[in-house]
């Protein structure tokens, strides 16, 4: 296992199969949200920040590369605005572009090389002076570390997870053509259980183009 930990999250949404709970992030990033925007969400496990944008009236389209559950969202999906599709988001090819790209806890997911790829696929999937969201864990994480090491700041403990140093990370950002709008990084912002990561968040525009 390198990158992607596939299975890992194939089983883990077979237990946790359903929609329900948005994140603190998604309820931040919905304060720049307009009814009829357009978002694609990169990695939206079993949907429940795409949901949540969707009762917005957001068009969502949301993909993820577990085959089994987006079949099982598309299927129980009642939202006419949210549509899920399987694929690999660091792969995915050229795109209707949209207002809004949005990435939670998944460009950790994927190698750096394939993080730089989705950030170059971003740029040219969105409109000009378009936003891309990312919620990302940092190199300050106390998970850092743990598991087997593998790469550069990247672990495998039950799956893969590359941590990110926030001003390399910004600087790729930057290089992608995107300006910082707002970056973060601290503990807070996605509580889970007992866990309270430091981790990163960033929004950035989408330069105009020439
Ligand atoms: C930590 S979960 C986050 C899910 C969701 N964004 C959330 O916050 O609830 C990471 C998700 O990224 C997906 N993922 C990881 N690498 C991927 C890739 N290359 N293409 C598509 N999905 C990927 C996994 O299948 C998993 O659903």
């Amino acid at each position: 296992m390198t990158s992607n930990s596939k299975e890992y999250w194939e089983s883990y949404y077979r237990q946790n199969p359903n929609p329900s709970g948005e994140s603190p992030f998604a309820r931040f990033v919905s304060g720049f949200l307009n009814e009829g925007d357009s978002l694609y969400e990169l990695g939206c496990g079993n949907g429940r920040d795409s949901v949540f944008f969707g009762k917005k009236g957001v068009r969502v389209h949301a993909f993820d590369q577990c085959e089994e559950e987006l079949a099982y969202l598309t299927a129980q999906n009642s939202l006419s605005n949210v549509h899920f599709e399987a694929g690999d988001f660091t792969n995915l090819g050229p795109k209707s572009r949209v207002d809004f790209i949005y990435s939670r806890f998944t460009l950790h997911s994927v190698t750096e090389d394939k993080e730089i790829d989705t950030l170059r696929w971003s740029f040219d999937a969105l409109n000009e002076n378009g936003l891309v969201f990312i919620e990302i864990r940092s190199i300050l994480d106390e998970l850092y570390g743990q598991g087997e090491k593998v790469g550069k700041n990247e672990f495998v403990t039950s799956h893969y997870r590359r941590f990110v140093a926030l001003n390399s990370f910004v600087s790729r950002i930057e290089e992608a053509g995107f300006s910082i709008l707002y970056k973060l990084e601290s503990k807070g912002l996605a509580p889970h259980g007992d866990d309270d990561p430091i981790v990163i968040r960033v929004v950035a525009k989408r330069a105009e183009r020439n």
